[in-house]
């Protein structure tokens, strides 16, 4: 039995009160969708600044009627701390992930992504704090590395940020340290790599580059590659995600809490490659994918050029290992993604 199991295991038999933050995204809807059908009482907080009601609608829709008994959902900003303070009451652990996601978006809006992103952060901590919650896991970022050219990243060797965003980021992690310091709080962050999975918004000019390549080569739509397409990434599918917030919050050993964690495969997958493996999963179903070709484009401002993370703090501490790797992961979308993403 894995270590992932046997958490599994003892949340089926144990259950605790949650706060997921952002549950109307990406990634908040899919850790509703795991803690629901472990048995557990959620509670979901969200604005809907990016975050959708149809994906609450998926949730429930999969963990069924009797799991949705057990979510409770506040629409509410974390810009305001009497919403935060509402929302931490009588709570176990967070998983905060509201927060205004996308490099392009903070170059173009600093001043948004830094009161989403920092002032609501920080409301959320001190929420945290005041309702002595037992652990504040959060979403922290794989733009933290900046510039550094090292490969693959280890958690103690940053550079310098390359976009707003990921100052915002980084200084989640200074503020989760110093809660830690000051008052004794309990932390961890997880610097997600590239998540992709079911429920990633593919629109809008934000949009992640695996929702949206996919709906271009179900529609036979253009698709741009911002440079040569040898950029290379490392694509986490989402159900790993999960996998880490739950190790996050449950992990015991002190030495493991107010630490910061990779989380994705160790796999560097270029742009490229990444197209060609989308291209023949689809072919079966949209034989015009066959003559789909990709236009190359100019670099995107703020983009790091290779990203590979070193999980092996994550596979010590926390008994991290990814159960998808990148193509399992994009073969387990694909129906969603065709599903929800071709009729639209
Ligand atoms: N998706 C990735 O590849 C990735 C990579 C690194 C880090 N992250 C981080 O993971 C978290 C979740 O990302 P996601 O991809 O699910 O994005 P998402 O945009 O799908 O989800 C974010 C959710 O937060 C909500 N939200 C934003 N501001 C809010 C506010 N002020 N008050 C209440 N709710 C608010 C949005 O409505 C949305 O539902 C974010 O913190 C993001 O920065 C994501």
């Amino acid at each position: 039995m894995t270590h992932y199991q046997k958490v599994r295991e003892h949340l089926e038999n144990h259950q605790y009160r949650w706060l997921v933050t952002g549950v109307a995204g990406f990634i908040g809807s899919n850790l509703l969708e795991a803690l629901l059908r472990l048995g557990q009482k959620v509670v979901g907080l969200d604005n809907f600044s990016t975050g959708h009601r149809h994906n609450l609608a998926q949730v429930k829709a999969l963990a069924g009627e009797e799991a949705w008994l057990n979510f409770h959902f506040i629409e509410g900003d974390i810009r305001v701390l009497d919403t935060c303070r509402d929302a931490c009451e009588s709570i176990d652990f967070i998983l905060h992930e509201a927060a205004l996601g996308s490099v392009p978006r903070s170059i173009d809006d600093p001043i948004r992504t830094n009161e989403n992103n920092i002032s609501g952060y920080l409301n959320m901590l001190v929420a945290s704090r005041d309702a002595n919650v037992k652990r504040f896991v959060y979403a922290a970022s794989s733009s933290t590395y900046g510039d550094h050219p090292g490969l693959p990243k280890t958690e103690s060797v940053i550079g310098q940020p390359l976009s707003p965003y990921a100052v915002t980021k980084y200084v989640n992690e200074l503020y989760a340290d110093v809660f830690a310091r000051c008052y004794g709080a309990q932390s961890i962050g997880l610097r997600y790599f590239n998540v992709f999975g079911p429920r990633q918004d593919p629109n809008g000019a934000y949009a992640a580059v695996i929702p949206q390549w996919i709906v271009a080569l179900i529609r036979n739509q253009v698709l741009r590659i911002n440079g040569d397409g040898e950029t290379s990434r490392d694509f986490c599918f989402v159900e790993n995600v999960v996998q880490a917030n739950l190790l996050a919050a449950l992990v015991e050993d002190s030495e493991a809490v107010n630490q910061v964690y990779n989380v994705a495969l160790n796999e560097r997958t270029s742009l490229n490659q990444l197209y060609q493996m989308m291209q023949a999963l689809l072919v079966e179903k949209f034989p015009h994918a066959r003559d789909h070709r990709p236009e190359y484009g100019e670099f995107r401002r703020g983009d790091v050029r290779h990203s590979q993370a070193d999980i092996s703090k994550a596979r010590k501490m926390l008994g991290f290992e990814p159960t998808h790797r990148l193509r399992q992961g994009l073969e387990q979308s694909m129906g969603w993604y065709i599903n929800h993403l071709a009729s639209r």
